[in-house]
């Protein structure tokens, strides 16, 4: 097959061994090595996830693609390359960058996120979608995720990719990550065909806790079953292992996820004072109604003991209370 999503496919490839060259062996990749040690990431986390670095040169992929006579064309199609406005010539889009190869299911490069090392902005530059490239069909490390979410029918879905390539670095080796958007119906499906948990790992902060609500609903109405890592305030994944390890990361993020009516509650909690009646009287309100939109009577069923005994109350009473919540939504 020859056609020019084979052809962007192929620069793509060359691309992904040229930056990885360019980090691992050359004078030129210091700048990434500096930062890459900086950063903690080790040399297996290197090759397992083919990291590369961009040059500070605007001719150095430009050049190779050239002289082994790919269209540039197609090359800038793919956003590989940029094109210049005045006399339509091309350089390198990518420069002065950590380079993560970006896979399809197969293993196949399609694209790139490349991250600045000078603070430079933006933080994250990302190829353009292309005919090789749809962001909300992709999902970050899915074919490398595969075998071990496929096995312990989990997935552990982050917010970044260095957060996946920390949380492989920790042991976690069924870690996949959307790119820099909110979570699709399609990349929700996709999921569900290799795992049945999804356990969300999203950076603990508003946004984050946003984006969970978000997905977990997408999820589930994908047939997956949702559960939520914590981490403290202000962290992301990335930041928990390098402060507290990877044992304390799958001790108690992983492995203490809870699930989602235990996450509602946990933050529906905050902010009230759970002594005083009127904050008592209005949580507990909240949860009967979450539990209100449980499809399965025997989870309805786990939760309203659970607050029953919680609170020493009776079944009878909860259920009756939750009679009414059901009249009042008709
Ligand atoms: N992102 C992006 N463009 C930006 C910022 C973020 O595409 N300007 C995407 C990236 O895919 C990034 C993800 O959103 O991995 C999460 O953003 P953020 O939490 O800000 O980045 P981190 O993954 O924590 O990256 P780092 O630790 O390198 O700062
Ligand atoms: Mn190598
Ligand atoms: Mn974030
Ligand atoms: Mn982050
Ligand atoms: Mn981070």
């Amino acid at each position: 097959e020859n056609g020019p999503q084979s052809i962007m496919r192929a620069g793509h490839e060359l691309a992904a061994k040229l930056y990885h060259h360019v980090l691992t062996l050359t004078e030129e990749g210091k700048a990434g090595r500096e930062y890459i040690a900086e950063r903690g990431f080790t040399k297996e986390q290197i090759e397992h996830f083919q990291i590369g670095f961009a040059p500070d040169r605007w001719d150095a992929l430009t050049t190779i693609l050239s002289k082994r006579q790919f269209p540039l064309d197609i090359m800038a199609q793919a956003s590989l390359l940029g094109t210049r406005q005045q006399d339509g010539g091309h350089f390198d889009r990518f420069r002065q960058r950590l380079m993560f190869p970006i896979w399809d299911g197969q293993g196949n490069v399609i694209a790139f996120g490349g991250r600045t090392v000078s603070g430079e902005q933006p933080k994250y530059l990302n190829s353009s979608e292309s005919p090789i490239f749809q962001k909300g069909r992709t999902l970050y490390g899915l074919h490398l995720a595969r075998p071990t979410m496929r096995k312990e029918s989990t997935a552990v879905l982050f917010e970044g990719y260095v957060d996946v390539i920390a949380a492989w670095g920790a042991g976690v080796r069924n870690g996949i990550a959307t790119l820099g958007t909110a979570l699709t119906e399609e990349q929700a499906r996709l999921l569900r065909r290799n795992a049945e948990t999804v356990i969300l790992c999203y950076d603990s902060d508003q946004a984050g806790t946003d984006a969970a609500f978000r997905s977990a609903g997408l999820l589930e109405e994908a047939g997956c079953f949702v559960k939520v890592a914590q981490m403290p305030d202000g962290l992301d994944p990335d930041d928990y292992i390098r402060t507290y390890g990877a044992e304390r990361f799958q001790s108690n993020v992983i492995g203490a996820s809870l699930t989602m009516m235990a996450f509602k509650m946990r933050y529906l909690r905050q902010g009230k004072n759970l002594q005083h009646e009127a904050d008592r009287m209005r949580y507990i309100e909240e949860v009967l109604t979450e539990i209100s939109t449980l499809q399965r009577a025997v989870e309805r069923d786990h939760y309203l003991r659970q607050l029953a005994d919680e609170f020493s109350l009776s079944l009878e009473a909860l259920k009756q209370e939750q009679i009414q919540i059901y009249r009042s939504r008709r």
